[in-house]
């Protein structure tokens, strides 16, 4: 098969592109490729007749979207409809991602895909607004909201996933206030991609929520990074309100995998066997 991925030096993007070696992979880069220069992304893809195109580009910085809610819409709304519309064109399948932060965190129980989202800050608001550009427009489509990832390819030039963040903080010494009351589930990117290349060989199109098993605090989730280093840093699990975050978070956005098991995707791994493998992969561990 012939697939595009977009945003393919991302920490999803960088683990489709291995997951994906035996496809003939597309890998498109920004700003090369810009999803949100329409006219120019769907030549390009006009030009290489994918199968599949994956979308794995986003404006993510959760605070950020709030002062820039254009920017938002324009990245994760319009410019994923103009990729739904060129798919269809192609007559490719659409792979778009998405986010957990689509819930309010009111249920307190995991999430599936059924229940009715409600999100609560412009970045959630932007990537339901591209859900449902991607369910309105195309016809065949795998639609994946996922939650807390992290990939190998998270570097100080690149930007730090939440991993790699508190280990780089620990180790400069600094004290470690984090988040007690936010419950996620942290999820590798890299067993992302190995459970969307099962899915995309599928024709059991639509929407998936896609994450490790289990659950924890951002707090709990740092704890376990550091247990598993066998380290004992200055760690401290606070209230959100500490950080009167410019954007509200849901406090509870825990996805349950129920269409997946549905339809006999493989279960991804518990989230600490997961973290485990992340740190040895990238030498914390040996
Ligand atoms: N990260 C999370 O915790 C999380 C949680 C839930 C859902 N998601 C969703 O999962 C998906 C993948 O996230 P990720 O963590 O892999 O993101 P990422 O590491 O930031 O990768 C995104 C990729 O897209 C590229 N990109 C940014 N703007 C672009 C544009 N206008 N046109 C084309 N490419 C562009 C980026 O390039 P540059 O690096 O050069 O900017 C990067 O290569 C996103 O849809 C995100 O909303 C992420």
């Amino acid at each position: 098969m012939r697939i595009a991925i977009i945003g393919a030096d991302g920490q999803l993007g960088s683990d489709l592109l291995k997951t994906l070696r035996k496809d003939e992979v597309l890998p498109l880069y920004y700003p090369d490729f810009d999803i949100t220069q329409a006219r120019k992304t769907s030549e390009i893809l006009r030009h290489l007749r994918p199968d599949i195109v994956i979308n794995t580009a986003a404006y993510h910085w959760v605070d950020d979207c709030e002062d820039n809610p254009r920017e938002s819409f324009l990245v994760n709304s319009i410019a994923v409809r103009d990729l739904a519309l060129t798919a269809r064109e192609l007559g490719a399948v659409l792979v778009h991602f998405s986010t957990d932060y689509v819930f309010d965190g009111r249920k307190r129980s995991p999430y599936v895909e059924e229940d009715p989202p409600h999100p609560l800050n412009v970045y959630a608001v932007s990537k339901l607004a591209g859900e449902f550009f991607v369910r309105a427009l195309s016809e065949r489509y795998f639609l994946i909201r996922t939650c807390g990832l992290y990939g190998e390819v998270s570097s100080p030039e690149r930007g730090l996933n939440f991993v790699d963040r508190v280990i780089s903080l620990d180790r400069e010494g600094k004290p470690l206030r984090i988040v007690n009351d936010q419950w996620v589930t942290p999820t590798a990117s890299a067993e992302l991609a190995e459970k969307t290349s099962q899915l995309i060989r599928t024709s059991h199109f639509g929407l998936y929520h896609l994450t490790n098993e289990g659950e924890c605090t951002w707090y709990q989730f740092a704890r376990e990074i550091f247990s598993l280093l066998v380290k004992e840093p200055r760690l401290e699990g606070v209230d959100s309100r500490t950080f009167a975050a410019r954007a509200r978070r849901p406090l509870y956005s825990v996805l349950d995998n129920k269409r997946a098991r549905d339809i006999g995707l493989s279960p991804f791994s518990p989230w600490r066997e997961a973290v485990s493998s992340y740190l040895r992969k990238k030498g914390y561990l040996t």
